[in-house]
């Protein structure tokens, strides 16, 4: 902008015409040239003041946002076109055996990523990236779904790392009294009187008892987590305060690379069949409050288990069917969430901080991590976790101090 005075010229002159239409330009320019200064400031790069983007731009922006960006700032430093006619992601089926998942491809999936979209026609409930919360990690709640018999194993591991810096507002829900750890640790533990058994039911019950709990403790996003999960809590507050608590928000990361299909027996008998997307609970998920107390007719004080039972599906497949066919608010799909079932190793090590969840292990493959150097060596901290913790929090008490060069 190296003609700049020339606006305040024409200014200057249309001052002389008194015209009422050449006043009221003027003030218009006037009006430019003002929102013009700050765009000088930083080295002169930018001639347009910021435009507010359109709704669907800005969800697409929090799919493509891979790099933990939050979408105005995605948007900000890339373009903002959705590639039309790749709504479907290549990301690993939830079915694929885990070898499948193992293959020594690297990160190629990237490009059809970035270009992965919600559907069309589902952006005008979301939120723009004007609509900023000023959110804190108290206004957040975490419930971790556990089982007594991983309290040693994995819980142990949660709390002395992401959980001890989010004590508050974290809640282990589990089918067991821990008294001892909940003393020691300071943990909330809940008991949620479920089953252990890993079947659809108590999936479910524990699901019921996190959704009451939430809506009970008045905070602004629900997020449920599994006991494998690191979760990264500055990218999960950066992630949620793109968005809205009052709208209708749901995110996490699919599993399949289609929706997938029930008999629906809550609307129609059965007679007809939904086709919806979920967020697989390995990976994590969130859902604002306004959409949470949306679900209250089928999700409330048991209701949750008699819609899970009507659709035949586990937990997180229900939390779908009543968000994306019950309440017809589209899943914001991201790339940030990771289960056990994704091939960790393909995360690139660089960006692995900037994920809001992370996991281990798989059922047969240990060695299943991400790839993250620092703190410790693969055998003190098979999962990576205490090293991603250490890389977040190096004041930690039990994390290695870095060798400084005055030998101290
Ligand atoms: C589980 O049962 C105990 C004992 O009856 C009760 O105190 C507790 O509130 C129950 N938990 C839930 C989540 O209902
Ligand atoms: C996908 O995997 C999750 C575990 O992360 C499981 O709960 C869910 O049932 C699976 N869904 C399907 C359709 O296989």
């Amino acid at each position: 902008m190296a003609d700049a005075p020339s606006p305040r010229m024409r200014v200057a002159s249309s001052w002389v015409g008194v015209s009422k239409a050449g006043f009221l330009l003027s003030l218009a320019l006037c009006g430019l040239l003002l929102l013009l200064i700050p765009a000088f400031q930083p080295a002169a790069r930018q001639v347009d003041p910021p435009q507010p983007r359109a709704r669907v731009k800005s969800s697409a922006s929090a799919l493509r946002n891979r790099s933990g960006l939050p979408p105005a700032l995605a948007d900000a430093a890339g373009d903002t076109e959705r590639k039309s006619g790749l709504d479907v992601s290549s990301e690993e089926m939830n079915g694929s055996t885990e070898t499948e998942l193992f293959g020594n491809d690297d990160y190629k999936e990237a490009d059809s990523e970035e270009a992965l979209s919600t559907p069309a026609g589902q952006g005008g409930i979301l939120p723009g990236p004007g609509s900023r919360d000023l959110l804190e990690l108290k206004d957040i709640f975490i419930a971790v779904k556990t089982t007594r018999k991983y309290h040693k194993s994995r819980l142990e591991l949660l709390i002395q790392t992401w959980i001890s810096q989010a004590k508050e507002q974290t809640y282990l829900f589990s089918d067991g009294e821990d008294k001892e750890l909940q003393m020691r640790t300071g943990a909330n533990i809940i008991n949620t009187n479920c089953s252990a058994a890993h079947t659809r039911q108590a999936l479910c019950c524990k699901m019921s008892v996190e959704y009451d709990k939430f809506i009970e403790s008045q905070k602004k996003w629900f997020c449920h987590m599994d006991d494998d999960n690191y979760v990264i809590l500055p990218s999960l507050l950066q992630l949620l305060s793109s968005y809205h608590h009052s709208q209708d928000v749901y995110l996490g990361r699919p599993s399949l690379d289609h929706p997938i299909e029930a008999a629906e027996r809550v609307k129609s008998d059965g007679l007809a069949s939904a086709k919806f997307w979920f967020a697989t609970g390995g990976a994590g998920f969130c859902v604002s409050r306004g959409l949470a107390l949306k679900m209250s007719p089928w999700a409330s004080l048991g209701n949750f288990i008699s819609t899970a039972e009507k659709i035949r599906l586990p937990d997180d497949c229900t939390i779908g069917y009543i968000i994306e066919a019950l309440l017809e608010v589209a899943l914001i799909h991201t790339h940030l969430f990771h289960s056990h079932l994704e091939n960790l190793q393909k995360l690139p090590t660089d960006s692995v901080l900037e994920q809001v969840t992370l996991s281990y292990g798989g059922y047969e493959n240990r060695r299943n991590v991400v790839s993250i150097v620092g703190g410790f060596s693969l055998v003190e901290d098979p999962t990576r976790f205490k090293t991603v913790h250490c890389r977040l929090y190096p004041d930690t008490d039990w994390c290695p101090k870095p060798k400084s060069p005055n030998g101290k």
